[in-house]
C-alpha cells in the first residue's frame, strides 16, 4: 500500500475529494493529513474522514527534519499539496523526488509564485484580461509553483465573471481531475 499525505492549509474541499476517491483503494491510500493552521477546516474534514492529521506550525516547517520525520513516522511514500500555502521544506522535496504534486488554480507558468494564492489567483487572470483559466498539476521543488507541468486543464473566463464565479468554474475542474492525476502519477510508485 503507497501511503499518501495531503498538505493542506484551509477549506480543504480538494483534500476530501481526493480521500474519498482512494477510499478501497486496493494499492493507494491517503493516511495522514499535514496542515499548518489550526483552525483550518480541513481539520474537521479529516476529523469525520477518521484521517490522522497533524498541525505543524510555520517554525515546525522551517525546522530541519521536523515535516520529514512526521512523514516517516507514518510511512508516507507520496505527498499531495491541495491547498497548502508554505513552501515544503528543501529536504522532504529532496526526500521524495518526483513524488510530490500540487494543483494551482490557474494555467501557470502564468498567475502563479509567491502570493498568488485563492481568489488573488482569478483577479489577476480576470484583471489580466484572460478569456480561458483552468488548473495546473505540477511536480513540486523548491520554489512556488515552479516544478514540471504534469496535466492542465481549461475553461472559460466569461464576460462578468468575478473572482468568485471563476473560482468555482475552476474547483470543478480540481475536482474532476486532481484525484484522478494523482493516482496516475503515484501508481508509478507502487
Ligand atoms: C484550490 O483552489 C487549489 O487549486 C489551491 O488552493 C485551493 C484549495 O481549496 N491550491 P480547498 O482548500 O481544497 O477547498
Amino acid at each position: 500500500m503507497l501511503r499518501i499525505a495531503l498538505f493542506a492549509s484551509g477549506n480543504g474541499s480538494n483534500a476530501e475529494r481526493i480521500a474519498r476517491h482512494f477510499n478501497g483503494h486496493p494499492t493507494l491510500q491517503v493516511a495522514l493529513v499535514i496542515c499548518n493552521n489550526p483552525s483550518a477546516y480541513v481539520l474537521q474534514r479529516a476529523s469525520n474522514l477518521g484521517i490522522p492529521a497533524v498541525v505543524a506550525t510555520g517554525a515546525e516547517f522551517t525546522q530541519p527534519g521536523r515535516i520529514a520525520s512526521i512523514l516517516a513516522a507514518y510511512d508516507i511514500g507520496f505527498i499531495a499539496l491541495a491547498g497548502f500555502l508554505k513552501l515544503v521544506p528543501a529536504d522532504v522535496v529532496a526526500a521524495f523526488p518526483g513524488r510530490i504534486l500540487n494543483i494551482h488554480p490557474a494555467l501557470l507558468p502564468r498567475h502563479g509564485g509567491k502570493g498568488m494564492y485563492g481568489s488573488r489567483v482569478h483577479e489577476a487572470v480576470i484583471a489580466a484580461g484572460e478569456t480561458e483559466s483552468g488548473i495546473t498539476i505540477h511536480k513540486v521543488n523548491e520554489r512556488y509553483d515552479e516544478g514540471a507541468v504534469v496535466f492542465q486543464a481549461r475553461c472559460p473566463v466569461l464576460p462578468g465573471d468575478t473572482a468568485e464565479s471563476l473560482a468555482a468554474r475552476v474547483h470543478e475542474l480540481e475536482y474532476e481531475h486532481f484525484p484522478r492525476v494523482i493516482g496516475e502519477v503515484a501508481s508509478t510508485f507502487v
